[in-house]
């Protein structure tokens, strides 16, 4: 006889989302206030699939979104966030060609065939090359060396590039063309890294490999550092996000931004998201804490007209309206949640918002009929909020969880011996008069007196963000297979929920011992 993979008698208790949450629509809930049920399972967590669709041409490997702040997410972070299959936005809270350059640094990150590699040419001294590494911060030291027009006259190795040769020109230490190793660009084929692979091990000892046009004109570098994690990456459960031309993938937010009259600020808007698409970036976030509103709107719809195949995130909303409005005037993805946020402090200052569980479900049926999805914007704290997320969204965004780890902007401080990084909200007055101050609908220099709506805080320094998303990924792994979830999909359909009661949620952390260690 098969064994019993369900029983009525679960039904009453455990229900799916359509019973549970209307049955429950008298009050908010959030993640600690449910918890989800087991079922029947085949399915080992480490052979769960974390792949998420958020648009057409937007797809992640791990359904996690580093937040758009300050002290979150800056080229460092969303580097982090794409080499481990997720995204990161970067914040708006710098000068508009700042944040461009944010976003080709992420862009340009190792992908292989470098286009546009540093040169040096044969006039300048060792010394000036010294000066440019010094000051750029550049981690290397080898560079291909070229004329005025471009072509390629040798290699200055990292071994001659120190001090004792400062006098030396570049063209009396460099190794000449004729010993150095190039290849064709039309011989890359399909695959340059492949074809590069090949090169690699034919060619003992060569660590860098040139690409040349047919007038030996330098077009490329490979290599076989980024060779050799490249083809580690292909191996890997979970992939970095990568677009069609194997670079990272980059989100940038920005705001609706007015000018001085007080009305939509159309152009400069276009120009700047003009700026971040020349660079290749991904999704746009139109990112505000009230997003069902007719700037954010008439935002999304400018975008939408005048960059028809961007994906584009819009927020924040918690209702079903909001969800409709965002995703008829052209968003593809939107961000739930008002006042869940770790720094947050709508809901005391305004007294608005809505517990992210009953947010999500609301949203979510509007998002399934409107075909945009759910980003769950704030108020994770552990993986299990994420795996609770996750049966009603496609993805989850995180500020708190990252804001500690070293890829994080700003500096680690020592506070009687522990480590700390700062986080703070993007309403918080500090970040308002940086630049933030339109997300909640002030000016930036407000002649009136505005109220925060966030708090400035310290998080312990936890480390890499890779450590911190293993421990995550972990996480949700554990609770796909605790729900026979294969993939996402599975779980979203699985999920049986039920209420706790405050001894409940006693019962569910480590309790009535003296905790030696935390995790790992
Ligand atoms: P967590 O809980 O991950 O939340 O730290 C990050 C999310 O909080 C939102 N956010 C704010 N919300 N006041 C708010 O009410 C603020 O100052 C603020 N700053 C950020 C934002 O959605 C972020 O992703």
């Amino acid at each position: 006889m098969a064994a019993t993979r369900n029983s009525s008698f679960d039904n009453p208790f455990y229900q799916p989302a359509d019973k549970f949450f209307p049955a429950n629509n008298k009050i908010g809930l959030t993640f600690d206030d449910i918890t989800l049920a087991t079922l029947y399972s085949e399915i080992l967590p480490r052979d769960t699939q974390l792949d998420t669709r958020l648009a057409d041409n937007l797809h992640l490997h791990i359904p996690a979104i580093s937040s758009d702040m300050d002290t979150v997410t800056e080229s460092r972070m969303a580097i982090a966030m794409a080499l481990n299959g997720g995204l990161g936005l970067i914040h708006y809270n710098m000068p508009e060609r700042q944040q461009i350059s944010e976003v080709s640094r992420v862009k340009n990150h190792v992908h292989g065939l470098i286009q546009e590699p540093i040169k040096v040419s044969p006039e300048q001294f060792i010394g000036d090359v010294l000066a440019i590494i010094e000051q750029k911060k550049f981690a290397f030291g080898t560079f291909p060396v070229v004329d005025e027009i471009g072509k390629l006259v040798g290699l200055l190795s990292g071994h001659v590039v120190k001090p004792r040769y400062a006098k030396l020109k570049v063209s009396e230490a460099l190794t000449p063309r004729s010993q150095v190793h190039t290849i064709m660009q039309k011989e890359l084929g399909k695959d340059p890294i492949a074809r590069a692979d090949k090169f690699f091990t034919e060619h003992l000892g060569i660590h860098k490999l040139l690409v040349v046009d047919d007038k030996d004109k330098l077009c490329g570098l490979i290599t076989l550092s980024d060779v050799e994690r490249i083809t580690l990456e292909r191996a890997a459960q979970f992939k970095p996000a990568r677009d069609e031309n194997f670079h990272l993938i980059c989100g940038a937010a920005v705001s609706a931004t007015r000018n001085a009259f007080g009305e939509l600020d159309k152009k400069r808007i276009l120009e700047h998201v003009g700026g971040l698409v020349e660079r290749g970036v991904d999704v746009i976030a139109v990112s505000t804490a009230h997003g069902h509103t007719k700037g954010v709107g008439d935002t999304v719809k400018v975008l939408r007209d005048a960059f028809p195949k961007l994906p584009l995130i819009a927020g924040n909303v918690t209702s079903a309206a909001g969800v409709e409005f965002l995703a008829d005037c052209g968003a593809d993805a939107i961000k739930v949640g008002q006042g869940p946020g770790s720094i947050c402090t709508t809901r005391m200052v305004a007294g608005v918002g809505i517990p992210q569980m009953t947010a999500l479900y609301v949203c979510s049926r509007a998002a399934a009929k409107k075909k945009v999805t759910i980003l769950a914007d704030g108020g994770i704290t552990k993986s299990g909020d994420i795996v609770k997320a996750l049966t009603l969204s496609q993805a989850v965004i995180c500020g708190g969880i990252f804001a500690g780890c070293n890829e994080a902007p700003g500096d680690v401080v020592e506070i009687s011996g522990k480590l700390y990084k700062q986080y703070r909200g993007m309403g918080s007055y500090a970040a308002m008069k940086a630049g933030s101050a339109a997300r909640y609908g002030h000016d930036k220099n407000p002649a009136q007196k505005v109220a925060p709506e966030g708090v400035e805080a310290l998080k312990e320094a936890c480390g890499s963000v890779d450590r911190v998303l293993a421990q995550l990924i972990g996480g949700i792994q554990s609770g796909m297979g605790y729900l026979g979830a294969a993939n996402l999909a599975q779980l979203r359909a699985k999920a049986r929920y039920i209420r706790v009661s405050p001894a409940g949620m006693r019962e569910a952390a480590p309790h009535d011992v003296v905790e030696l260690k935390t995790g790992n």
